[in-house]
């Protein structure tokens, strides 16, 4: 069935698993290191240990996926930046304030979603004394997987937003198009009941300094795919959250 929800486009797909599963020839993999758990603390604290493809070698740490496992919404970004490197959490530097932002526009509260990113280690190139995102390649973001999939497996979200084409590109093939599907919220895939794909929140901040249109549009398209998403859940963390309020208060 195909619809018009909150303004936003419902498509249903069959879909068997992504067309790129197989991954790339040659390519590492994470799966020797994670464990048979669906414990987010004991996978995120496995992770640590993972050398799965090279980029740890460059990396300060593992940056882990992070929110309450009870989350109906997971957000899945590229991989973690500068800051997230340094901090250990996922979008806490400039894209992390505009994704606050977004959501907060949204009126999702962030301490009720979960958040990671399809490759956990920050990819990166010196540039004087900067530290020079690198986009991941196929074969990094397939090695990866294998913690996307234990986390998905853990948390169990209503809904996927993929933020960017990296992140959709994971669930949906290389071929997916941000521009042709963008807030189009998809129906029958195997790992959430619904997944949708939006803008990456640093495309946004890059639009800036260009076309002042481009970038109003963005930056309101971005919120309203995130309240389109999000409107079609009851957040279940979010009852969880209240629940020890109530009995202290049946005290
Ligand atoms: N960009 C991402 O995709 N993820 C982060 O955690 C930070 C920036």
């Amino acid at each position: 069935m195909n619809g018009l929800t909150h303004g936003i486009r419902i498509v249903a797909k069959k879909h068997a698993g992504s067309p790129d599963d197989a991954g790339p020839a040659g390519a590492g993999s994470a799966a020797p290191f994670v464990p048979e758990t669906r414990s987010v603390r004991t996978l995120a604290a496995a992770a640590q240990q993972c050398r799965g493809c090279d980029l740890y070698k460059n990396a300060t740490q593992v940056v882990f996926g992070a929110g309450p496992s009870t989350a109906s919404v997971m957000f899945v970004g590229e991989q973690p930046g500068d800051q997230e490197d340094r901090q250990g959490e996922p979008f806490v530097g400039p894209a992390g304030a505009l994704l606050d932002k977004a959501l907060e526009d949204a009126g999702i509260p962030r301490a009720h979603v979960y958040v990671t990113n399809a490759v956990k280690h920050f990819k990166w190139e010196p540039r004087g004394k900067r530290r020079l995102h690198v986009k991941p390649n196929a074969a990094e973001i397939h090695a990866c997987r294998p913690w996307l999939d234990a986390e998905i497996e853990a948390v169990r979200p209503e809904v996927i937003v993929c933020l960017g084409s990296t992140a959709a590109q994971v669930f949906f093939g290389r071929s997916f198009r941000l521009t042709k599907s963008r807030g189009v919220l998809e129906e029958g895939h195997p790992w959430a009941r619904r997944i949708l794909a939006t803008f990456h929140p640093s495309a946004v901040l890059r639009m800036k300094g260009g076309d002042d249109h481009e970038y109003t549009r963005a930056r309101r398209a971005f919120p309203l795919d995130l309240a389109g998403a999000a409107s079609l859940v009851k957040f279940a963390s979010e009852r969880a959250l209240r629940r020890p309020r109530r009995r202290a208060a049946a005290l």
